[in-house]
Order: structure tokens, then sequence, then C-alpha cells
């Protein structure tokens, strides 16, 4: 059996003000959710387990407890929105009302000015996706949309499908092979 587990960063301080991108270091909540994984995975006594993480201090300060051997790994970063890295939601619809109307119209397509669209993430991911099929006990620490890549490439979700998918904060995502499929677990943890 073939078993992954993913989760997102801890609470950053750009979680908390709304705003996307960035490199923002763990909330204090945050913080809480990176012991509570620590303790957990420490817990578990995974055996070779390894772990992932993006170049971002969010993820880098995430995994850190976690006892296990880490790697950086830009692949890993967050969907690079181009100008609007760094706005919340609502000021790029005041700043930029064109750019938002056309992401909302094609999500998975839609490529933010100077930054990525979830088909450029997809292409990006791709090493990492072929490791991780070569690899077993791996934790993956990244970000909203490059877990919706990974973690639906596992699952084959239809690429429209993609952006939208839940990944929520503070919880452990399991993906373990079953027969040919994969199913998806999820632990949210109490913080
Ligand atoms: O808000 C957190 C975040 O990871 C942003 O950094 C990123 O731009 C966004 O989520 C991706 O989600 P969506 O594609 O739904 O905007």
């Amino acid at each position: 059996p073939h078993t992954l587990y993913f989760s997102r960063h801890g609470e950053s301080e750009y979680n908390v003000l709304g705003k996307v991108g960035g490199d923002a270091v763990l909330s204090a909540r945050g913080e809480r959710y990176a012991q509570a994984l620590a303790t957990k995975f420490n817990a578990m006594r995974i055996p070779d387990l390894r772990v992932l993480t993006s170049r971002l201090r969010r993820t880098i300060a995430t995994a850190r407890g976690v006892e296990a051997p880490q790697e950086h790994v830009a692949a890993l970063n967050e969907l690079h929105a181009g100008i609007c890295e760094g706005l919340s939601y609502e000021e790029m619809q005041e700043h930029y009302p064109q750019e938002f109307a056309w992401r909302d119209q094609d999500k998975l397509r839609y490529r933010y000015p100077w930054g990525e669209s979830y088909i450029d993430a997809m292409q990006r991911v791709e090493p990492v996706i072929a490791e991780l099929q070569r690899s077993n006990n791996i934790l993956v620490v990244s970000h909203q949309a490059v877990l919706r890549c990974i973690i639906g490439f596992f699952t084959d979700k239809k690429p429209e499908e993609l952006p939208y998918m839940e990944v929520p904060l503070h919880t452990i995502i399991r993906v373990s092979s079953h027969g040919y499929n994969y199913k998806v677990d999820f632990f949210k943890l109490p913080i």
C-alpha cells in the first residue's frame, strides 16, 4: 500500500488579513498547529518518513518539529499571484476589476499578470508528483492551490474541478492507495 500525507501550512499572518501570496510568518494559531502536527507525526512513528515543504517560511515553520529529514522545494511554493500578490480579494476587485472578472470566468486557465494559472501550477508540480508516485510515507506541507493540484491528481479530479477543491487549514489529509484507486481521509487537528 502507498500512503502520502498532505497539509497546508498553519494559519499565516496573511491568512488572518485575507491576503494572497507573499511570504508571511505563522500567526499564533498557526504556530499551535505546527506544534500539534509535530506531536501527531512524532507519535505515529511512521517508518522512513520524509518531509517535503515549499521554500516559503510558513510551510518550513509548520513542518519544523516533525522528526524526519526535511527538503524545501520551490516547486511546492504557492501559485504565484503576480501583480495581485499581497492583496485581499476585495482589493483585487477594487484595483483590477477586469482581472477579477476574468479569473471568476475561468479560474483554471486564468493567469495572473506576471504570475501563474492553475494549469501553470499543475505543470510545475509534475516532477513532485512523479516523486510522490515512487515514494511511500511522505508528508508534503504546501499551500492551498498547489495541494489542490497534487491531491486532485491522485484522486482523478477533472481539471475544471481543481480550483474549487476543499483543502482546509489545520487538517492532515491522508491519501492512500486502495487497489488501483486512492482514498482520501481528512483529520482536523483540534487547536
Ligand atoms: O489565501 C491563501 C492562498 O493560498 C493564496 O496565497 C492563494 O493565492 C490562494 O489561497 C489560492 O486559492 P484561490 O485559487 O482559490 O484564490
